[in-house]
């Protein structure tokens, strides 16, 4: 029987270069002959769409109802029949996605609750857990710089004080996984991207 793949997430806050690792670790992972899909949530499926609009200001939701539509994405990211992290890691392709749901435990659960997010997620059927996590650690100053030099519009999470607030709640977040026995390392972030991404394939290489 084929081996099935790898489920891999990035998490960190906005800035700290969640989108070229994944792409360099893809890169590493491929360079041994495994197959990789690359995902990040908010997914591009409609449930995807309509957390973007969210996001953008354009349609106004409260914290719970966003709680709610980061579930149903990722639920669908989870079980949809050809981007679905299930069916693609049953064909033995290794998935890595950008964000899952350690943001929603870190962002929803301050603004909401946090048990009542955690058990929508975690205790989901529809939602597995990852066999690792990688956070990319950058303190919020660091990351506010580099999302004012790369981006034009600046979506609603994007401040100091939420932003530093966000980072300890991941820190927490982290915490209490790992208690429950979920690998997740902490990456220092401030660093240059190939420096980063070969520390991040050493510890991808003990897990696969
Ligand atoms: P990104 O494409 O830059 O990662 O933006 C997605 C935004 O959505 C980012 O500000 C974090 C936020 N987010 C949540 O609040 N909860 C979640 O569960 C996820 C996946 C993202």
């Amino acid at each position: 029987m084929e081996a099935s793949g790898k489920f891999i997430v990035f998490e960190g806050i906005d800035g700290a270069g969640k989108t070229t690792q994944v792409e360099l670790l893809a890169q590493n992972l491929r360079s041994l002959g495994r197959e990789v899909s690359l995902g990040a949530e908010p997914t591009t499926l409609e449930s995807g769409r309509a957390i973007r609009r969210a996001l953008s200001g354009a349609e106004k939701k409260s914290e719970c109802q966003m709680a709610a539509m980061f579930v149903l994405d990722r639920i669908a990211h989870n079980i949809d029949s050809e981007i679905g992290i299930r069916a693609l890691t049953e064909k033995g392709i290794d998935v890595i996605s950008d964000r899952y749901y350690y943001s929603s435990l870190a962002y929803q659960g301050a603004a909401t609750d946090y048990g009542w997010v955690k058990q929508m997620n975690i205790g989901s059927p529809e939602i597995r857990r990852p066999d690792l996590c990688i956070y990319l650690d950058l303190l919020p100053e660091q990351s506010l710089e580099r999302i004012s030099r790369g981006r034009e519009s600046v979506e609603i999470y994007e401040n100091l004080e939420k932003l530093t607030s966000v980072r300890n709640t991941f820190l927490s977040v982290i915490e209490d996984l790992r208690g429950e026995g979920e690998s997740i390392y902490v990456v220092d972030a401030n660093r240059p991207p190939e420096q980063i991404a070969e520390e991040i394939f050493a510890i991808v290489k003990k897990h696969i």
